[in-house]
């Protein structure tokens, strides 16, 4: 069986001594390829000359639809790969809402990403409101919709309810269940479904150890080497 995989995903945050601090900490520690680390465009070539030596993966957080041209300020798949990224987050909450970016713009990045040579890390949630009017299921449904025909072996899914993003408030062990099964159930049972939103040093070992989990998605607990690390020792 595959590991469960460990994505730090630093979002917006970061400095190059952040990036020059946090990374040579996770090439001690020996981390290896089921464990990946998002740092911000700026900072992916810096990032891959300090992991060179180890086996941790470099993600990017966005990919441009496009292959190359006149995009003023987008960045391409081949350029990501270009400078040592082996993955990418797609469709995250944060794009969705604060940049507008539909499921339909998302499946076109996705099957960029994959012509690129990346994994697309795809990421679908409800908000709070959708999960108080019952139709989370429908929400995710119509997500994962736009990657129908995109064999699901070449991607993750990442299910990050938008009331846990950020906010401390994590899914409970049965919503995650009964959500990944849900998402493995629609595609296939064999897709990668990553969970993401609140997880922390302190609650990593039962978010892993839930059914249905093959990774974990996390934001603010990556900047720290030392909760991030705490992470990564929790993954199967
Ligand atoms: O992509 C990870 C993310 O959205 C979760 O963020 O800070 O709640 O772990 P956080």
């Amino acid at each position: 069986m595959a590991r469960q995989l460990v994505i730090g995903n630093w979002k917006m945050h970061g400095s190059v001594g952040q990036v020059r601090t946090v990374l040579p900490e996770l090439v001690r520690a020996e981390l290896g390829s089921n464990i990946a680390i998002c740092v911000a465009y700026p900072y992916l070539a810096l990032a891959k000359s300090l992991l060179s030596e180890s086996a941790i993966q470099l993600g990017a957080q966005d990919v441009c639809e496009f292959h190359i041209g006149a995009y003023t300020g987008e960045v391409s798949p081949a350029m990501l790969a270009d400078v040592g990224c082996e993955l990418v987050i797609v469709g995250h909450s944060e794009r969705r809402r604060y940049f507008n970016e539909t499921s339909e713009m998302a499946a076109r990045k996705v099957k960029a990403a994959l012509d690129g040579g990346l994994l697309p890390v795809y990421c679908v949630g409800e908000t709070q409101a959708q999960r108080d009017a019952g139709i989370a299921r429908d929400v995710i449904a119509e997500e994962l919709q736009v990657l129908a025909g995109v064999p699901t072996s070449l991607y993750a899914v990442a299910y990050e309810p938008s009331w846990a993003v950020g906010t401390g408030v994590i899914a409970t062990p049965e919503q995650i269940a009964e959500m990944h099964a849900f998402i493995k159930q629609t595609l296939d049972t064999r897709t990668r479904v990553l969970y993401g939103g609140s997880v922390k040093a302190d609650n990593a070992a039962q978010v892993l150890a839930t059914d249905g989990v093959d990774g974990v998605l996390v934001g603010g607990a990556a900047l720290s080497a030392a909760e991030f690390l705490k992470i990564c020792s929790q993954a199967r």
